[in-house]
């Protein structure tokens, strides 16, 4: 029997990602033994560290395999307050606190109990391609607010008012940016934070590369700009980036009571508890005063600093400084090719995968991941210089 299925409507608006593509031709093209250098991952290349694991060990060892409260266990809640607290000087007690399956999971979460059919989210371009997807999943509008390389991809209060209108209900924010890697300063922050509750619009704010930031930077977070803001603020971070445990699914929001309250009804019904085991880890990596995230900072500072020192010396390609995350964007746009055109050849050419920007809404760059060994780098670099000679 034939049966025609017809999905909800909710999905009509959810574009297939054109990231898959490359990547799994990248994977396709390794498993049959083609030497490919990839600079395409979206996680940091390094292992979860010993401790961490074996937090883990001995939780699944204790026992510790069964449901949890499904906001998380108190004691994780009370390391992410403290975690907050200490680096963010934000105050948020453990009832404003829901722990999900990631970052991507508390993301989602806050936009379901905020966003309705119709309103208006506030997207600054280039933006992380799961934004706009779950804002269309929401039912809501993604408004995109195109901003300049000249200032860094950074969104400012001019771009804001453009697009700012009376369905606005929400701006996400992320800094330091995935796919650009600009930092945010505490005055364009401030002058956001000022806009935001002028007009009364929601931030959610997503902190998940705060740790990985350069130069000596600061990352400041817009919800400790002062009372008025941190009420219409949540907070979103997670260990993926910043404790390498991106297979772990540990994420929170912190936000106003009424926020956290909605989320947690949300997730009761939904997902229940994130996986048992991983909250025992990610308790361990907060409450431990272990160097490894810095290790790996130092790390990816030396990484950042080669590949910026190589693109300096290719002419063709231009891009944006990153100030944090572990990409680099880049400019294609001498090259008079799309940037699926421009990933294809690449790859197809000299085995090198990178991600076309177009799923980040700058279809004239290219996002490079430098989460992967300085010699991988080197080499993948030597790759792009000859070929980006020869194009
Ligand atoms: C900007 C941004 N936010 C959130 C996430 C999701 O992180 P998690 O693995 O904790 O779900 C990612 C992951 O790539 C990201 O790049």
């Amino acid at each position: 029997m034939q049966i025609d299925i017809r999905l909800a409507d909710r999905l009509k608006k959810i574009n297939p990602s054109s990231t898959l593509a490359i990547t799994a031709k990248a994977r396709k093209l390794k498993a049959e033994g083609h030497d490919v250098v990839s600079f395409a991952a979206g996680e940091p290349d390094f292992d979860t560290p010993d401790f961490i694991k074996n937090a883990a060990i001995e939780a699944i060892q204790a026992g510790f395999t069964k449901y949890t409260p499904s906001t998380g266990i108190p004691e994780l809640k009370k390391a992410i307050c403290e975690k907050l607290k200490k680096d963010n000087g934000l105050d948020y007690a453990p009832h404003q606190v829901v722990v999900s399956c990631g970052a991507k999971h508390s993301i989602f979460n806050a936009l379901l109990v905020l966003v309705d059919r119709q309103e208006e989210v506030l997207i600054p371009s280039p933006y992380w391609v799961s934004y706009p997807e779950m804002v269309n999943l929401c039912q809501g509008i993604p408004r995109f607010i195109k901003t300049s390389p000249k200032n860094d991809f950074k969104v400012t209060v001019e771009d804001l008012e453009m697009q700012a209108g009376s369905k606005t209900k929400l701006l996400i924010l992320n800094s330091p940016s995935n796919p650009t890697g600009c930092v945010y300063t505490l005055d364009e922050l401030k002058a956001i934070a000022r806009f935001c509750v002028e007009k009364k619009i929601f931030v959610l704010s997503d902190e998940i590369y705060e740790k990985i930031i350069f130069d000596g930077l600061k990352h400041f977070s817009i919800a400790g700009l002062g009372k008025d803001i941190y009420d219409l603020t949540v907070t979103v971070n997670g260990l993926s980036k910043s404790y390498s445990m991106t297979g772990w699914r540990i994420g929170y929001l912190a936000g106003p009571s009424d926020i956290a309250a909605a989320v947690s009804k949300l997730q009761d019904h939904s997902t229940s508890n994130p996986v048992s085991i991983s909250q025992k880890a990610a308790l361990a990596a907060l409450s431990s005063s272990d160097d490894s995230t810095k290790k790996m900072l130092i790390e990816f500072q030396k990484r950042r600093d080669y590949i910026v020192s190589r693109f300096k010396e290719i002419e063709k390609i231009g891009f944006i400084l990153p100030r944090g995350a572990f990409y680099i964007f880049c400019d294609i746009s001498k090259t008079k090719l799309d940037s699926l055109a421009f990933a294809s050849r690449l790859l197809d050419e000299e085995l090198v995968a990178v991600i076309p920007g177009e799923s980040f809404g700058r279809d004239d760059f290219i996002r490079i991941s430098f989460a992967a060994s300085l010699e991988q780098i080197q080499k993948g670099m030597d790759r792009i210089a000859r070929w980006v000679k020869k194009i």
